[in-house]
């Protein structure tokens, strides 16, 4: 609702106008951002896109920093690029909660800070000023919308979360859950953290081949595509067909997946998009001019099925999927 709202307030704007005049004239913005780590193809696109982006910008210096998916080094890397004093501060949060006393701590350096493809929980306005990404929650009411409309109403779903505490794992579910809760023969009767990784995607699908409702299984619905690559690989080694003995649905879109699609592994990917790095520094450079921005910057995304044109979104915003083929293979860049 207040989606466009502008969130800074009079003295934040007076203090970067300030810091805006006295460092834009002789130097360039220098930006610290810590990254979730590199667990996913998706992962990989966001950080070229971060990186590509400030390279092309020459009022643009980046500090960039891993955090290994491990939120201890995100926290020590914001307080570290606070100490060095940036003029921004941007991160993709590996966990959506314990981050209330570094935003504080930024906050009291008078240093913003824009949030990147996840947001955080925090008990107190102020923290941020903007959030640019996907609404994950939507994501996985589109997956639910789509397993109702290509599986039917009655499916047993076997569920490959994302890590745990972060918030598309929290969010996607969510979304999920609450379409399916119309249809009470759509069951979740494994669930299970991948930690949105390949390797862990796999092992956690072995463990659900081998327990006592494998074959009940008709439906995967994974938080990402890593952890379905991976899942797919388990169930061709258990001799079952990915695609067909089980339908698979992820998130995030990136090519592999669509590949596997095309070859009629996978049934759908809901995307998710990390090519947000342009985003990201026009709203870097809004701030650091003074301007204000907006407190939530949606990105745009679409979904990819093996069918197509099946509305995956509202009567009121429908959002139709796209019937994967060679050519959107070919053009996928990531
Ligand atoms: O935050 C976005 C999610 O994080 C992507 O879906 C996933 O692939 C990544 O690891």
């Amino acid at each position: 609702m207040n989606k466009f709202a502008t969130v800074i307030m009079a003295a934040a704007a007076a203090t970067l106008l300030v810091t805006g005049c006295s460092k834009s004239d002789s130097s360039k913005i220098k930006v610290g951002f810590s990254q979730v780590g590199a667990e996913s193809d998706w992962r990989k696109a966001s950080t070229e896109s971060i990186k590509g982006e400030a390279e092309k910008r020459a009022s643009i210096e980046l500090t960039f920093s891993d955090a290994q998916q491990k939120q201890e080094n995100q926290i020590k890397a914001i307080r570290n690029f606070i100490s060095k004093g940036v003029d921004v501060i941007s991160f993709s949060p590996v966990v959506a909660t314990g981050f209330e006393d570094v935003l504080k701590e930024a906050k009291e350096a008078e240093i913003p800070v824009v949030l990147f493809d996840r947001a955080v929980d925090v008990s107190e306005d102020g923290l941020y000023v903007s959030f640019i990404g996907s609404d994950f929650v939507e994501e996985g009411r589109r997956a639910g919308r789509w397993v109702v409309k290509n599986v039917g109403e009655n499916a047993n779903v076997a569920e490959l979360v994302g890590t745990v505490g972060s918030a598309p794992a929290i969010d996607r579910k969510k979304g999920f859950e609450e379409i399916i809760a119309n249809y009470p023969g759509i069951k979740i009767i494994k669930s299970q953290s991948g930690d949105f990784t390949r390797a862990k995607g796999k092992e956690v699908m072995e463990s659900f081949l081998k327990s006592p409702e494998a074959d009940q299984i008709q439906v995967l619905f994974a938080h990402n595509d890593d952890m379905a690559l991976g899942a797919i690989q388990a169930i061709e080694e258990a001799g079952k067909k990915p695609g067909k003995d089980i339908i698979i649905i992820s998130i995030d879109g990136v090519k592999t997946m669509f590949e596997q699609i095309l070859a009629g592994n996978a049934n759908c990917t809901v995307e998710c998009n990390p090519l947000i790095g342009a985003q990201l520094f026009d709203v870097v450079e809004q701030i650091h001019a003074g301007k204000s921005v907006p407190s939530r910057i949606p990105s745009v995304e679409g979904v990819y099925d093996n069918v197509g044109g099946v509305n995956v979104g509202t009567d009121r915003e429908p959002v139709v999927t796209k019937k994967i083929t060679q050519e959107i293979v070919d053009s996928r860049k990531y």
